[in-house]
C-alpha cells in the first residue's frame, strides 16, 4: 500500500499563492511510487491548479463539496463539478463537523456523491476531549466509521481513505495535547476491527488509514511506524513549504 501525505491548506493561500506553491512543491518532488503526496486547497483553487499539477507526483484533494449534483442549493460546489478536478476530497472534518454543524446523514451523502463522482472520500473520524475524558472514544469512532460509509456500496470500500484525527490534538501547541502513538495505534486498531466486523477481513486491510493532528517534520517518524498508519493528514506544518517537503522525506526514509 502507498504512504499517504495529504495537506489540508484549509482557508489559507490566494489562488495566486496556491499557484506559487504548487509550481515550487512540483519542482522539489521526484515522482516517487509508493508515496502519494496530495495537496487539499480552497474550492476556488482547485480548478487552476488542475491545469497546473503534475498527477504523476501530486494529486489535488477538495476540501469540502456539497452532495447534491445541482439544484437550488445557494453558494454550494457539487462533487460533480469537481469530477475530473479533485482526484480527492476530505469529508468529515472535525472543522465541518463543529463549526458548519455536519452531522453523520450528511457525511454519509457526501462520501457516496464523491465515489459516483469519482473522487476518492478521505473520511475524517475523531473524539473531541470531552469524549476521551467520559470514555466514549471508541463509540464515537464506531458510529463515524459506520455511519460515514453507511452509502457505500461493498464493491466500492476499497475506493475510501479514513483518516483518524482526535479533535483535541488538531493545531495543538502542546505537548500535553499531542496524541501518543499508542493512542494513535489502539483507535486506528478499532478503525480496522469496526471495518472488518462490518465488511470482512479484506475490506479493512484494504483500506488506508491514516493519522492527522499537528503532524510535523519532527514527530512525523513516530506517527508514520505507528502498526496500522498508512499516511498523514497534515495541517499547519503543511502551509510552510520546506515542513511539507521534510514530511515527504521521512515519509520516503520510513519506507525503504
Ligand atoms: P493540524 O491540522 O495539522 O494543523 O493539526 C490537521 C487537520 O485539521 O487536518
Amino acid at each position: 500500500m502507498k504512504t499517504y501525505i495529504v495537506g489540508n491548506w484549509k482557508l489559507n493561500f490566494t489562488v495566486g499563492e496556491a499557484s506559487i506553491y504548487l509550481h515550487k512543491l512540483l519542482k522539489a518532488l521526484p515522482n516517487y511510487r509508493d508515496i502519494e503526496v496530495v495537496v487539499a486547497p480552497s474550492t476556488i483553487a482547485l480548478q487552476p491548479l488542475s491545469l497546473q499539477v503534475d498527477r504523476h507526483k501530486i494529486k489535488l484533494a477538495a476540501q469540502n463539496a456539497f452532495y447534491r449534483d445541482y439544484g437550488a442549493f445557494t453558494g454550494e460546489t457539487s462533487f460533480s463539478q469537481l469530477r475530473g478536478i479533485a482526484d480527492y476530497t476530505i469529508v468529515g472534518h472535525s472543522e465541518r463537523r463543529y463549526i458548519f454543524g455536519e452531522n453523520d446523514k450528511m457525511i454519509e451523502k457526501k462520501v457516496a456523491a464523491a465515489i459516483r463522482n469519482k473522487i476518492t472520500p478521505i473520511l475524517c473520524v475523531g473524539e473531541t476531549e470531552s469524549e476521551r475524558s467520559f470514555g466514549e472514544t471508541a463509540d464515537v469512532i464506531r458510529d463515524q466509521v459506520i455511519g460515514g460509509l453507511t452509502d457505500v456500496a461493498d464493491d466500492d470500500l476499497d475506493k475510501v481513505v479514513i483518516a483518524y484525527e482526535p479533535v483535541w490534538a488538531i493545531s495543538s501547541t502542546k505537548a500535553a495535547k499531542l496524541a501518543t502513538p499508542d493512542e494513535i495505534a489502539e483507535v486506528v486498531a478499532l478503525i480496522r476491527k469496526t471495518l472488518a466486523d462490518t465488511y470482512g477481513k479484506e475490506v479493512a486491510e484494504k483500506v488506508p488509514v491514516l493519522f492527522g493532528g499537528s503532524v510535523n517534520p519532527s514527530n512525523a517518524g513516530a506517527y508514520l511506524t505507528v502498526p496500522g498508519v498508512n499516511g498523514l493528514l497534515v495541517g499547519g506544518s503543511s502551509l510552510i513549504l520546506s515542513e511539507f517537503t521534510d514530511i515527504i522525506e521521512v515519509a520516503k526514509r520510513v519506507r525503504s
